[in-house]
């Protein structure tokens, strides 16, 4: 039922958790397609992306030729693959779509790039998985619009040079610090892509619930977006949730009440946590003194993938004020042991600090 190298999406909606895991269940595709963003004017939030892609795109029309590279960055859920779509859509171009786990094989990449059209926007998600030979073909298509197929195998192996049509890739990485320096450094622009304000996550939800044909009360629609973890992908969800209940157990129509009781059903707290969020500041407290530990020693301790609660799980605490990056690992705020109803330490960190390390600058890289 699960998207592929996600660890912890459930496929009940009984316990909560995946009515609040960031990752796709199958079932929820062809909803998330209808509710996603078309145009940049219909993107709501990251204004500065927005306005550095639509300098980007519009200077490439002005031009009449194709824009630089470009990297979105950033947690799951928070609107990439939209990005992507809508760099295409913009720029009145075809996107040809495939992820770094598919490309597998040199010969896969040079295939899918011989086919392109001039113009035409390549979209790789998880770019940071690409395998080391497609990643080296890429840098040369990415630079000279070229690739090398290498024919044959030994001492008798040539290499065929290909024209590649200019093209524009858009990279989408959840990682930015796994990519390679050459690899990074080939994007001539890179957007970093940040959780949601409540105000944004809320004119999300009304835009979605116009689009479902949801009615949803304005201080609903404001309490679903404060527990929504900073994430459209994640308020949709819940949004779609709460008009189960609504349905199930009212009239339909989605009120602060019927919202905080369906949440409460779907075990969704106050902050927005889910199990693995607080599966982690209870670790990272009650078996480690709340720190400082090192991001793999926590996964192991929550039996999840170290690359899932690095990539998932820890920036959206971070973002909260939980957890606090240290150069010697990750220590609890007083706000994480707070949150568990316990005291804190005196010396426990405070809030809101964010120590960024393996994040690349924003914005124009050169
Ligand atoms: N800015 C936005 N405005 C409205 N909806 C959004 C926005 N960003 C994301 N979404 C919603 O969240 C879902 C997930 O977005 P997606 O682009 O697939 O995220 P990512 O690729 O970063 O995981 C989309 O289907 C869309 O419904
Ligand atoms: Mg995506």
């Amino acid at each position: 039922m699960t998207m592929p190298g996600n660890g912890f999406d459930g496929t009940g909606f009984e316990d909560g958790e995946s009515a609040v895991a960031a990752s796709l269940v199958a079932g929820d595709v062809d909803i998330e397609a209808s509710l996603r963003p078309t145009s940049l004017d219909d993107f709501i939030g990251q204004p500065r992306v927005r306005e550095q892609l639509q300098l980007v795109l519009t200077g490439a029309k002005l031009r009449g030729g194709t824009p630089d590279h470009i990297l979105l960055s950033g947690p799951p859920g928070l609107g990439k693959t939209s990005m992507a779509m809508i760099v295409a859509t913009e720029l009145g171009s075809s996107l040809r779509l495939t992820s770094g786990p598919a490309l597998e094989r040199a010969g896969d990449l040079a295939a899918m790039l011989s086919n392109l059209v001039e113009g035409d926007v390549l979209f790789i998600d998880e770019i940071h998985r690409i395998a080391r030979p497609a990643e080296e073909m890429l840098y040369l298509a990415m630079e000279d619009f070229r690739v090398d197929v290498v024919v044959g195998k030994g001492p008798g192996a040539t290499s065929i040079p290909l024209e590649v049509a200019p093209f524009t890739l858009v990279g989408a990485t959840t990682r930015s610090g796994a990519l390679t320096g050459p690899l990074r450094d080939r994007f001539g622009f890179t957007a970093h892509m940040d959780f949601y304000d409540p105000p944004e996550l809320q004119r999300i939800l009304m835009r979605s619930a116009g689009i479902l044909g949801v009615q949803l009360g304005g201080d609903a629609g404001a309490e679903i977006a404060r527990r929504s973890r900073g994430t459209p992908r994640i308020a949709n969800r819940l949004l779609r949730r709460v008009r189960d209940f609504a349905e199930v157990r009212a009239d339909g129509v989605i009120t602060r009440e019927i919202a905080d009781a369906a949440l409460a059903v779907y075990d969704v707290d106050q902050l927005g946590l889910d199990r693995l969020d607080r599966a982690v500041l209870s670790a990272l407290i009650r078996s480690f003194g709340g720190g400082p530990v090192g991001v793999s020693t926590l996964a192991v301790a929550v039996g999840e993938e170290p690359s899932t609660v690095e990539e998932v799980c820890e920036p959206f605490l971070v973002r909260a004020g939980m957890i606090a990056r240290t150069p010697r690992g990750r220590v609890a705020t007083a706000a994480a042991w707070q949150q568990l109803g316990l005291t804190p330490p005196p010396d426990a960190a405070a809030g809101g600090i964010e120590v960024r390390v393996n994040e690349p600058p924003q914005g124009l890289l050169d």
